[in-house]
């Protein structure tokens, strides 16, 4: 060969590297549920300044993004939903234009700013809607202690964008920090750098150091106290829950160490929990620093703590490796539901692990049943299309439980050694990354699957195919299966209540008895009650499966307690069942509907859009 020759192929290839290089490192797949123009210009830091106004229920105020620009791009295009912008200023002077673009009632509007392609800083002003979707005002009355106003954030998946304009999609991520003024009574916490004790004059400020997705953006505000549960970890709730709640949660500094153990270093320094008040839409949020619960956790014997280990398990898979866009969901929530798995396993034992698992394996075929009953079949893919959809669409048992089966099959395939090994690896060489289900799958096939571990697990099938494949684990526990006898016995009439055996029975045999009750009557219903005082549980969890055989088999009794789980209970994982079910005659939609007029004021915009649509 020539060597001119040969020096030009160096230098081509060397070019073709660069590009190729420099397309790897921020390049990022199209997301159907962001407008933003990530792939030209990136937004690298936030500075946020806001004002919180209990009287008016708005944010207002600033924030400065800095970006990178990789194209020379004249324009930033951000999301935004029913904000209101007074002013755009380029590197802290001067003004520029903007326009926002038509409204989708599901992904807002597109903020289109006018830069220059020298341009670093971005300064948007603007006020939040009293509706802001991401956010929930409460006043004294809904909290418990009756006397301070409360405000919380629910970013995730797509409202981050109805309080700060931003990148809204999953795999842009950005440093930030925060300036927040709120009323010198209040404490404001955030998913960062947070302080322990309210200060004289309401102003509070944040540093997050490490990278995160506008998803994990997050703010509450309200009297709230701080408690100490370990090394570096601790929890927040208002002053009258507060020793209840250490003491449902001594388990989270032994969950963070065992975390650690399994799959590498926390990346977030402390780990803290705020557990809000009851209106709170989910279980919880994994927002960094700092999970967001619900106080339905706080059942007064441990029993809901998993809970815990889940979001806890997000610091590493979503927090430090994130779905790139949502149709990835199932690489947050699967491997978290597996992950925690492995975290319960190790602090509470294999059986306890085993219920919990064998409980998920019935909610996933409920899921994948409802699901291709109503010709959603392709929802119990795990790769999923919800282009043009709301990507909440995305949030069933699939992403979480088909997820975790289908991790659990590849560690029983290549044994747990390897499979751990294999994890650990992958999160230290993709941490702050964003992960879609391609480049994942090549990951498991470079890294660690031969050939015939690939056939045996036949990933095709788990990820792009339909319901459960038939590869798939069958849970086994010892301690349901003696439910289980109690359950046929009891669906049979061979039984009445009183001479079930219930010694040593856990919130999860209540549930998995609960969830294999058959054919009951009134007659049942009243003797399962006055045996074992469902209707006056204060298990959430319980009182949830319970109350669904209330609604089935109208027994009115419960009513009145079931009215009032649903107005003081906003958490949407059991509203939802819980309204279906009284929608399905018209006397209980009717109560229903009534009820809801209450309710509907007490709950956050994720529960009511979902309620809404129930009842109409
Ligand atoms: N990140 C989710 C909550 C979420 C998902 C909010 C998608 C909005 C969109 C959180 O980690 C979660 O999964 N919470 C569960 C609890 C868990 C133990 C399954 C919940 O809230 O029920
Ligand atoms: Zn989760």
């Amino acid at each position: 060969m020539n060597k001119y020759f040969l020096f030009f192929l160096v230098l081509l290839f060397t070019f073709l590297g660069c590009t190729n290089n420099q397309k790897n490192d921020h390049f990022l797949n199209e997301d159907a549920h962001s407008y933003a123009n990530f792939n030209d210009v990136r937004i690298t830091h936030m500075n946020l300044s806001l004002t919180v106004d209990f009287q008016k229920n708005t944010l207002d105020g600033k924030v400065d993004v800095s970006v990178d620009n990789y194209t020379n791009a004249k324009q930033l295009i951000l999301d935004s939903k029913d904000l209101t912008i007074h002013k755009v200023l380029l590197d802290n002077g001067v003004e520029t234009s903007f326009t926002l673009g038509d409204i989708s009632e599901i992904f807002g509007q597109p903020l289109t700013i006018n830069i220059k392609p020298s341009t670093k800083v971005v300064s948007i002003y603007y006020t939040t809607s009293p509706d802001a979707e991401a956010l929930q005002w409460l006043t004294p009355e809904q909290t418990l202690g009756k006397e301070h106003p409360f405000l919380f954030s629910q970013s995730q998946a797509i409202l981050a964008r109805s309080w700060v304009p931003c990148q809204d999609g999953p795999g842009v991520k950005f440093t930030y920090e925060a300036t927040i003024k709120t009323d010198s009574n209040l404490i404001a916490l955030m998913s960062a750098e947070n302080g322990t004790s309210k200060n004289n004059d309401g102003v509070y400020t944040f540093k997050m150091d490490q990278p995160i997705s506008s998803y994990l953006l997050a703010l509450t505000v309200g009297d709230l106290a701080f408690a100490s549960t370990g090394r570096n970890s601790g929890v927040y709730a208002e002053p009258a829950m507060l020793e209840k709640s250490v003491w449902e949660l001594n388990a989270m500094q032994s969950m963070i160490d065992s975390a650690e153990q399994l799959y590498g270093p926390y990346a977030w320094e402390r780990y803290d929990v705020v557990i809000l008040p009851p209106s709170f839409p989910f279980g919880g949020m994994e927002n960094p620093r700092l999970t967001f619960a619900t106080p339905t956790i706080i059942a007064g014997d441990r029993s809901l703590v998993a809970l815990i280990a889940h979001e806890l398990a997000h610091s590493w898979s979503g927090n430090l490796v994130t779905n790139e866009t949502w149709n990835d969901f199932w690489l947050n929530e699967g491997f978290t539901v597996y992950f925690e798995q492995r975290i319960m396993e190790k602090i509470f034992g294999k059986p306890y692990e085993e219920m919990l698992t064998k409980l998920g394996m019935g909610e996933l075929e409920a899921t994948i049943d409802d699901l291709i009953k109503e010709g959603n079949s392709d929802d119990t893919h795990l790769y999923l299309n919800l282009d043009g959809r709301n990507p909440d669409d995305g949030l069933t048992d699939v992403a979480y439980e088909k997820g975790r089966f289908f991790l659990q099959k590849v560690e029983s395939v290549v044994g747990r050694q390897r499979f751990d090994s294999f994890l650990k690896n992958y999160f230290k060489a993709n941490k702050f990354k964003p992960m879609n289900t391609e480049r994942f799958i090549r990951n498991l096939n470079n890294h660690l699957l031969t050939p015939e571990e690939e056939q045996a697990i036949n990933i095709n099938a788990w990820v792009y195919g339909p319901g459960l494949p038939d590869n798939a684990l069958i849970p086994y526990s010892e301690e349901l299966d003696r439910v289980e006898s109690a359950i046929a016995q009891y669906n049979n009439n061979q039984i009445m209540a009183n001479k079930i055996d219930i010694s040593g029975y856990t919130t999860h045999h209540w549930l998995y008895f609960l969830r294999g009750l058959k054919n009951l009557d009134s007659i049942k219903m009243r003797d399962l009650d006055d045996n074992f005082k469902f209707t006056q549980t204060g298990n959430s969890e319980i009182a949830c499966d319970w109350f669904k055989h209330c609604i089935d088999n109208q027994y009115d009794v419960a009513f009145p307690a079931l009215s009032d789980f649903l107005i003081r209970v906003g958490r949407r994982k059991f509203l939802t069942p819980l309204y279906t079910r009284l929608a399905k005659t018209p006397q209980n939609k009717a109560w229903g509907k009534e009820v809801y007029q209450t309710a509907r004021k007490g709950y956050h915009s994720v529960s009511y859009h979902s309620i809404d649509e129930v009842l109409k």
